[in-house]
């Protein structure tokens, strides 16, 4: 007790760093890319200053760039050129992201990490992440079978790892039966395990032009006020094969994370999400916060929370400043 203990002693900027119990690597972080076919030069995002849509020419470019930071793996959003009902282009071999795939592939060699998002938002016309009956009910099952189609499609372009995203029942194990068929038995699967019914995704909609036609998506996405309904979707994604288990948003869901993390001990991603990102890039550009100490205070506490990795809009900048220190 005081004054025998005085907490104040460890905390000099010499002290500090040896007593700190939560580090941010480069190795933690995930630098998301948005690849649009319909442009030929990158295109930045209104509500997402320094992001931008990549082209096809210019996809590789960035990856490398991302790489040359020390980053080691990226996630793949594409942008179609056409949407339709059932989501066509996702699984093509030349639509977008299985030619941004092969691109980075190609110019970046191996050891970056390539992800893809896999989910069929983009790609429908109704901007819903599933089949669409007439009625405008999201169907669960005749979904699978494109996400399977899909996976397969990534894989087949080069992908390391498939992220599905869309929130349906049985997807995880749809894509693994897929890609095991395919003799894809080693691609792991990066589940977007709990992902919450967010109004923090409004950015990444303008960002990848997925916006919907009518509804929302919170007959697929969870509510967010449940906790053990996340556990019971993680248990399930694990029975069904997930390898990394991820988390969405983060900062409003660190109990989520930390659960998870503490009752499964999978490793586990978290998602720093669009509506995040904006909002301290919105804030700092009024000059009411510090874009870089908020930066780091954020991504420090989805750490701390539990996570493993963290997908961010803040990779590429979060790595110059862990180079600079
Ligand atoms: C697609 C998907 C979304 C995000 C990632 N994948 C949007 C959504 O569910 O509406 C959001 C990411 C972000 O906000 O940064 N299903």
């Amino acid at each position: 007790m005081f004054p025998i203990t005085r907490m104040r002693r460890l905390r000099s900027s010499k002290f500090r760093p040896l007593v700190r119990e939560t580090r941010l690597d480069v190795q933690d972080l995930i630098c998301p890319i948005f690849v649009d076919e319909t442009i030929s030069k990158p295109f930045e995002i209104n509500s997402m200053p320094g992001i931008f849509r990549q082209s096809l020419d210019t996809v590789a470019d960035e990856a490398a760039s991302i790489a040359e930071l020390g980053i080691p793996a990226i996630i793949i959003f594409g942008i179609p050129a056409e949407k339709d009902e059932t989501g066509t282009h996702a699984y093509g071999e030349n639509d977008v992201v299985q030619k941004a795939v092969r691109a980075i592939k190609s110019q970046v060699g191996n050891d970056l990490i390539v992800m893809t998002d896999l989910c069929l938002c983009e790609y429908t016309s109704h901007g819903h992440c599933g089949m669409v009956s007439d009625s405008h009910e999201i169907l669960n099952d005749p979904t699978l079978d494109i996400l399977g189609k899909t996976a397969v499609s990534h894989a087949r372009a080069g992908a390391d790892i498939v992220a599905p995203s869309g929130m349906m029942d049985g997807m995880v194990s749809a894509i693994r039966g897929a890609l095991d068929d395919n003799d894809f038995k080693d691609m792991p699967i990066m589940s977007y395990a709990a992902k919450y019914c967010s109004a923090f995704y409004g950015p990444f909609r303008e960002a990848a032009g997925s916006g919907f036609s009518f509804g929302d998506r919170a007959s697929y996405q969870m509510d967010p006020a449940n906790t053990d309904e996340a556990l019971r979707e993680v248990a399930l994604d694990i029975e069904e094969g997930a390898d990394i288990i991820m988390v969405k948003p983060a900062m409003t869901y660190l109990d989520i994370i930390y659960r998870i993390k503490k009752n499964f001990k999978m490793p586990t991603a978290a998602y720093h999400v669009s509506g995040e990102f904006a909002m301290i890039k919105a804030a700092a550009r009024n000059g009411w916060i510090d874009e870089k100490r908020a930066m780091n205070e954020s991504l420090i506490s989805i750490k701390r929370a539990g996570a493993d990795m963290i997908l961010t809009y803040f990779a590429k900048d979060m790595a110059l400043e862990l180079r600079s220190r």
